[in-house]
């Protein structure tokens, strides 16, 4: 137990953003399969990146976990020869664009996204001509096509500090997230038009369920995604990218967390906040929280893919290079102190 001038302390302390925490497994632990996969990356000079939704044996392997920023920021400075991206197919086309002369492969070529699906790029085109004053802002889950029209990129990690950021005289059009353009809103006050997409497993979340859970664990704070309705939001006591999770976690003085994402985020904060107990936010319809397209990847996969090199991301250089654009000014505005973000 702590005491009440501890805890607030607790509270106080910045939220510290690294990855200084994370143990690299000890080789013995590792199974065979896993043991061939960490040969393979030895022998193609390669680097595993992995999302914090992937199932717990990859994220063991994988030479970073993180959310779609931390991802980006790898890939745009990693020396590897080869990247082996564990995550969805968008992600894996990121960390391509930013690295257009390397081999990026990934475990399954199908592993897609919600909110890729809402929005191609033709329909974007179209609504973009209806106003030469938008100033389009890409959430990093969607097509490379829509990167290339899109004047920057953000992430659940930087979006608000981003849309702080955007030109005062241009009228902000925010593809394709409705719930997380919503909360961006909210944050900055800046109104924007938003595209009519959304995250199919975390729309699941309602009020309801979201209500019983807190009734039970009243104790517990509720920890959300942006990418939640904003029923749920309202309920939650933070709400942020699956990184900041793990640094919310890491220093509330709370013992039981109710975690309203992906599944596979449990395992990483088991990890990393030890002594610490992470309840799943129930749905209304089952508790299982897993994102189809993530559970795609298996360690089997990993390791045909590392061995086969295949599937790899392929992409014309010109779509390439128009893509890179956004990517790098949401890079460059993300890594700006504070007060310089605009
Ligand atoms: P994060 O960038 O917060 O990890 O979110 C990615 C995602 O796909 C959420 O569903
Ligand atoms: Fe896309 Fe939702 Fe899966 Fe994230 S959890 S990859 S937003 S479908």
């Amino acid at each position: 137990m702590h005491d009440a001038a501890e805890t607030q302390a607790r509270a106080a302390r910045p939220i510290r953003f690294d990855d200084s925490v994370r143990q690299p497994m000890p080789p013995e632990r590792f199974d065979s399969l896993s043991q061939e996969i960490l040969a393979l990356k030895r022998k193609l000079n390669a680097v595993i990146l992995a999302h914090n939704y992937q199932v717990p044996e990859i994220q063991d392997v994988a030479d970073f976990v993180g959310d779609s920023l931390g991802l980006a920021q790898q890939a745009a400075k990693t020396e590897a020869s080869v990247i082996v991206f564990c995550g969805v197919h968008f992600m894996a086309e990121t960390a391509k664009i930013l690295n257009p002369k390397k081999t990026v492969i990934l475990p399954d070529r199908d592993a897609g996204c919600s909110l890729e699906e809402s929005c191609p790029a033709a329909k974007l085109k179209a609504l973009q001509d209806t106003n030469p004053n938008f100033w389009t802002i890409a959430y990093i889950n969607c097509s490379a096509e829509v990167k290339a029209l899109a004047d920057v990129i953000v992430t659940s990690g930087n979006a608000v500090k981003i849309v702080n950021a955007a030109p005062k005289d241009r009228d902000l059009l925010f593809v394709p997230d409705e719930n997380l353009g919503a909360w961006v809103m909210e944050q900055t006050k800046r109104p924007m038009t938003l595209w009519k997409g959304n995250c199919y497993v975390h729309v699941e979340w309602t009020h309801a369920a979201l209500t019983r859970i807190r009734q039970k664990y009243p104790n517990a704070p509720i920890v959300a995604h942006p990418e939640c309705p904003k029923a749920v939001r309202m309920l939650a006591d933070e709400v942020c990218s699956t990184e900041k999770m793990v640094a919310y976690c890491r220093q509330s003085p709370a013992r039981e967390i109710v975690i309203a994402t992906e599944a596979g985020m449990l395992h990483r904060l088991e990890k990393e906040c030890p002594g610490k107990i992470f309840i799943p936010a129930p749905t209304d319809k089952c508790a299982c929280n897993e994102c189809r397209f993530m559970k795609m990847n298996t360690l089997e996969k990993l390791h045909d893919c590392m061995l086969n090199l295949s599937p790899q991301v392929e992409l014309p250089a010109a779509l390439l290079e128009r893509a890179r654009l956004p990517i790098e000014r949401m890079l460059e505005i993300s890594a700006r102190p504070v007060d310089n973000a605009g």
